[in-house]
């Protein structure tokens, strides 16, 4: 008799990540976060949300805001994201993020929320604008996550305090109330994890900063050759990776590395006795072609409004549907009165 197989295919971990539509996408994003965001699709149930609720913990203009959140779709996309693998949706068309996060806010403490570093940065550079919603972003975030039962959240280093306090988050939930929330583990890359400033480069890259600060992804070849050869390095012009002592250089190896030019040491040691000049024109070469591709296929989709609304439009239900099954556990577990 021969032995009976089964034919279920093995469940994929999950993977959630965001990037806020509260600028134009950042060279720090893409290497931080989005190039990994289509390598994964292969080997997990990939969710990639547009974070527009995140977006306005910082006012936004109603009419820019829209509009980047359909380019973020097209973003996405264009970086690899498969649409019939991944899901990729717009946070706000999913009310259990807010539902879930709601819960949550009654179960994190003042203090802990008091320690978060972003916060901090952000109250200090939004001084006219210090929300509750800025205050409770990492609430939000631990909502989005938990809801789909998230095993890996690929994102830049300066995501890691977030991810550890949702972490605590859901530790605490299930310590009380038993295995709710599956606890996730970062995925955040060994080079490129943190992108610098081009112009105060031991400052992260941020895509609210100023224009010249950071390389846009969609920034013409000429734009990024101009903005890269501005950028603040050091006036002992030797190429050597230091970080600490040598910020801006540093930055731009780590760029390149990260970008598939072998590690950064090695490149140093290529470009031993080149001026800045050439460790300049080498890193705008390599981001210009890596970034091409993404341009090109960006330009395709932008103008095919409809194609993005009915992805925006199909994932978002599919989406809801998962967060719901997390979100009606959670309502009966905390004592919500039960749905006829
Ligand atoms: N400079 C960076 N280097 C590496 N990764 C980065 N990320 C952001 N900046 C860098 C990663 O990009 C993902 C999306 O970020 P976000 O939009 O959710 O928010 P953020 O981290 O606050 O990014 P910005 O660009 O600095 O946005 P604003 O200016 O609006 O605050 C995350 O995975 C992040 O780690």
């Amino acid at each position: 008799m021969s032995e009976v197989q089964n034919t279920t295919p093995a469940k994929k971990p999950i993977i959630f990540s965001g990037i806020q539509p509260s600028g134009t996408l950042t060279l720090g994003n893409y290497i931080g976060a989005l190039k990994n965001f289509s390598k994964l699709q292969d080997d997990y149930d990939c969710i990639y949300s547009i974070v527009d609720m995140h977006a306005i913990t910082v006012r936004q203009n109603p009419a820019e805001l829209r509009r980047r959140c359909l380019e973020l779709a097209a973003i996405y996309i264009a970086s690899g994201i498969d649409p019939k693998k991944s899901l990729i949706y717009c946070q706000s068309h999913v009310p259990q993020h807010a539902e879930l996060a709601w819960i949550l806010n009654c179960y994190t403490y003042m203090g802990e929320m008091n320690r978060m570093t972003q916060f901090k940065d952000k109250s200090a550079k939004h001084a006219d604008n210090i929300n509750v919603g800025l205050f409770t972003y990492p609430v939000l975030m631990a909502a989005d996550i938990l809801l789909y039962q998230t095993n890996l959240v690929p994102v830049g280093s300066d995501q890691r305090q977030h991810l550890e306090i949702c972490r605590d988050i859901a530790q605490r939930f299930n310590g009380i109330y038993g295995d709710v929330f599956t606890i996730p583990e970062g995925y955040i890359p060994k080079v490129g994890a943190r992108v610098m400033s081009l112009q105060e480069p031991t400052r992260k890259m941020s895509k609210s900063d100023p224009e010249d600060t950071f390389v846009a992804l969609l920034d013409d070849p000429d734009t990024i050759r101009r903005k890269i050869k501005r950028a603040v390095t050091d006036s002992d012009g030797e190429i050597r990776y230091d970080p600490e002592n040598k910020p801006g250089v540093s930055n731009l190896l780590s760029i390149m590395s990260a970008l598939g030019e072998g590690d950064m040491e090695a490149i140093a040691a290529q470009m031993q006795g080149q001026g800045y000049g050439a460790l300049k024109t080498r890193t705008a070469d390599c981001v210009i072609a890596a970034l091409e591709p993404l341009q090109a296929e960006f330009k395709r989709l932008i103008n095919d409004k409809g194609y993005l609304q009915g992805i925006l439009d199909e994932n978002a239900k599919t989406a809801s549907y998962l967060a719901n099954k997390t979100l009606r556990k959670v309502q009966k577990k905390i004592g919500f009165a039960a749905r006829g």
